[in-house]
């Protein structure tokens, strides 16, 4: 009896975890931890057949995150991002690290990096550092503090893995960095034992 597609990516998503943790127990987050880490995850991604669209309903409007494995106790997290045409974050980072991959579609992700020296409360300035253009066979990896902006390109929704240090709904503090405005604002953190 073959398994079924759900069967097979959870299959296929544990595994990833699995090598995961085998790399970070070994290394820590270090880059070239999240640089392994990041092609596993893109390999992962390169099997679109684990991800049929059927399987995870699009946002009506903007995006959509679904969780493929969430690991209890503070684990790791891996979500699906859907990105319809249009889609725009601001500049944030997420105060842990991730790596991300395409599975399908177009998105352009602007790394930033932080020029001032954060003595000023709700006051940054952000400079443009490089850009990544996600499709399909490409990835990244962000370091905890790291800064990112993303845009959907073209008519296609994009579908991206991420891997990220804690769950998504653990961590959605993001800080979020206005550049026109040289503004930055944080946000609580969610994560247990977090001050919130
Ligand atoms: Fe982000």
């Amino acid at each position: 009896m073959t398994m079924d597609v759900a069967a097979r990516r959870k299959d296929a998503c544990n595994r990833l975890l699995r090598r995961a943790h085998a790399i970070l127990d070994l290394e820590g987050s270090t880059p070239s931890a999240l640089h392994a880490l990041k092609l596993k995850l893109t390999a992962l991604a390169a099997r679109t057949e684990l991800f049929p669209v059927s399987d995870f309903p699009m946002p009506l409007a903007q995006g959509r995150l679904h969780t493929l494995v969430a690991e209890a106790d503070d684990g790791l997290g891996l979500h699906l991002l859907i990105g319809m045409p249009g889609k725009m974050s601001q500049p944030h980072s997420h105060g842990i690290w991730c790596v991300n991959a395409s599975v399908s579609g177009k998105e352009r992700h602007v790394l930033w990096r932080r020029t001032d020296d954060a003595s000023k409360p709700g006051y940054a300035t952000i400079a443009r550092i490089g850009e990544v253009l996600m499709e399909p066979g490409h990835g990244y990896a962000m370091a905890d503090l790291d800064i990112h902006s993303q845009e959907v390109v073209g008519r296609q929704p994009s579908v991206i893995l991420a891997l990220y240090g804690y769950t998504f709904e653990r961590f959605t503090p993001v800080v979020w960095y206005q550049p026109e405005f040289s503004s930055v604002r944080a946000l609580p953190s969610r994560r247990a034992g977090a001050a919130s």
